[in-house]
């Protein structure tokens, strides 16, 4: 076996892998859209999975000519986040998605390491409420790094905290900006929903329940 090529960690994205947050972040973005007469729809979502709050904000403004202050950002921002986490509000372990239980006890079982990189800064909240906080070895989220995906920042931050070179980690994310993030930072990418979206990716499954360990190990 060639040891440059082991996989080590397994770096999960969040939001629309673990479970189905995608969902109500699109239909908060959508709200705050309508209100400010901007059209949004989930093709255009798709291009925000995975980019942080205030680029998702400029990503709509610009979509319909607006020109935000500083302030209006920080109130417009506010207001998503509030309707977010009342849509989130009552979300609990029944909310993490079939299949990831039995893959991270599979991935432990290998002796791999396992690392979250979520754009999210809800991201600690989502964790603990799913119930899976305690299986992460490296947390790594958007209120730790400077630059939203596409940038790989938030991958190399989980890798370096997991103490993984990024060569020996397998990234799975749900987003085009997420594997174009996991490709800079020079770690294998798994795509989670429509393979002809997520066409960078080296395997695409539509539910991380399709997952299977052999097919992670496969991309040794
Ligand atoms: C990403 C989501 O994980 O987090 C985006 O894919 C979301 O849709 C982004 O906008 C930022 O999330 P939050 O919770 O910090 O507003
Ligand atoms: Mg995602």
């Amino acid at each position: 076996m060639n040891p440059s090529k082991t996989i080590q960690a397994i770096i999960f994205d969040l939001d629309g892998v673990l479970t189905d947050t995608a969902l109500y972040h699109f239909r908060a973005w959508k709200a705050l859209a309508d209100k400010l007469g901007v059209s949004f729809t989930e093709q255009d979502n798709e291009q925000l999975k995975g980019v942080d709050r205030l680029n998702s904000l400029r990503w709509i403004a610009e979509k319909g000519g607006l020109v935000l202050s500083a302030d209006e950002e920080d109130r417009l921002m506010a207001q998503k986040n509030a309707h977010y986490l009342q849509l989130i509000q009552h979300m609990n372990q029944a909310d993490l998605y079939p299949g990831v239980q039995p893959l991270f006890a599979a991935i432990k079982a290998k002796g791999w390491k396992i690392g979250l990189a979520s754009a999210s800064k809800n991201a600690a909240f989502v964790v603990d409420r799913l119930g899976v906080a305690a299986d992460f070895d490296f947390v790594a989220d958007a209120n730790q790094v400077k630059n939203s995906k596409p940038d790989p920042e938030v991958f190399l931050l989980a890798a370096a905290g997991l103490e993984v070179a990024p060569g020996h980690c397998i990234g799975v994310e749900d987003a085009v900006a997420g594997i174009e993030a996991i490709c800079a930072a020079g770690m294998r990418p798994v795509g989670i929903g429509e393979p002809a979206l997520l066409a960078q990716a080296s395997l695409v499954v539509p539910h991380i329940a399709s997952l299977s360990i052999a097919q992670l190990q496969a991309l040794a």
